[in-house]
């Protein structure tokens, strides 16, 4: 056989071939961009750590989400911030509370808009922890799982497209669907934050959403970074509870985790691309180290070839626009 056989560098010769070729291709339709809400009207206030982001009142959320929308992006992910936060969680629960109004206003201006609303108690409680914490601290898993669902319900009602349980609770995604479904909403598909890890990537985001422990951190439910077996074994109670899509989170440290529960389930698979992985980027790109549309579609090429079928990122319009030239 004459050597070399195979020269891979043949269909990469020009931009004609690596684009007939290409194995994985980065479209609008699997993008989904955060949003977060806080209290007042006219109100854009600027997250330090994530340039570009901003904390919106219920309003301008729902004139943001209009350009997300016009840029492409099919989904919107709800984080809200309310003032009111106490141990009962009250505001996210509440029909007339911070979340629940701005549900109803994104989607009054934007009713062909997907709009998931991420359920948790960690922006609604005083402690900021994502559960109902018990004498000594500990984070007590069911009466949290009756909260949750009852924080999922308000959503539903309000008017969400879906909601997302990002609590890392056991048996969470059962509570919501049996109630929902008690609830005369069982078209609402819940979409599970299914392997969350505790990660340091979060940080950021801690300050967009005020949600930061204020004693502890969250190891006691999100997982061990050093699993995978786990994420396996989380992602398919959820499925089996009825979880419609699940999510694995953060995305880039863990495309390994990603492929594994591509090929482990059949459901739809949602990575997470949060907000330190955004703020890395955009500060070395605001230093001028690195080539930011560059890098933002390359790691989000990488997400996608890992398995992920759809991604969450605080990019999404910007990516949007570039694929579209705009
Ligand atoms: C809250 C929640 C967090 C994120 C999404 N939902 C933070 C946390 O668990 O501490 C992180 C998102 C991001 O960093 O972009 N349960």
């Amino acid at each position: 056989m004459p050597f070399p056989a195979e020269r891979p560098r043949r269909t990469r010769q020009s931009a004609a071939w690596r684009r007939m070729v290409r194995e994985t291709r980065l479209t609008p339709d699997a993008l989904v961009y955060p949003l977060f809400v806080v209290p007042g009207r006219g109100v854009r206030h600027p997250v330090a750590s994530m340039p570009g982001i901003f904390q919106l009142s219920a309003d301008e959320a729902a004139k943001e989400a209009k350009r997300v929308a016009a840029a492409g992006v099919p989904a919107v992910l709800l984080f809200a911030a309310p003032d009111r936060k106490d141990a009962h969680a009250s505001d996210a629960r509440d029909p007339k509370g911070l979340a629940a109004q701005a549900i109803a206003a994104i989607k009054a201006a934007n009713p062909e808009l997907l709009l998931w609303a991420d359920v948790c108690l960690c922006g609604a409680t005083d402690h900021g922890h994502c559960g109902h914490v018990r004498d000594g601290g500990v984070i007590d898993n069911d009466s949290s799982v009756a909260t949750l669902a009852e924080v999922a319900l308000n959503y539903a009602r309000a008017g969400a497209d879906a909601v997302a349980p990002s609590d890392m609770m056991d048996g969470r995604v059962q509570a919501i669907r049996a109630l929902l479904d008690r609830e005369g909403l069982a078209s609402t598909p819940i979409i599970s934050y299914a392997a969350k890890y505790a990660s340091a990537f979060y940080g950021p985001f801690r300050e967009a959403a005020e949600s930061a422990p204020a004693f502890g951190d969250r190891r006691s439910y999100q997982m061990d970074p050093a699993n995978v077996r786990e994420a396996l074994r989380e992602v398919l109670t959820d499925v089996a509870e009825g979880a419609d899509l699940v999510m694995v989170k953060p995305a880039g440290p863990y495309l390994d985790v990603i492929r594994e529960v591509r090929d482990a389930v059949r459901v739809p698979v949602v990575a997470y691309q949060v907000s330190g992985e955004f703020s890395l980027i955009k500060a070395a790109a605001e230093r001028g180290w690195i080539d930011e549309r560059a890098a933002v579609l390359e790691t989000l090429t990488g997400i996608q070839r890992a398995g992920a079928d759809l991604i969450i990122t605080y990019y999404a319009p910007q990516v949007a626009r570039w694929l579209a030239g705009t």
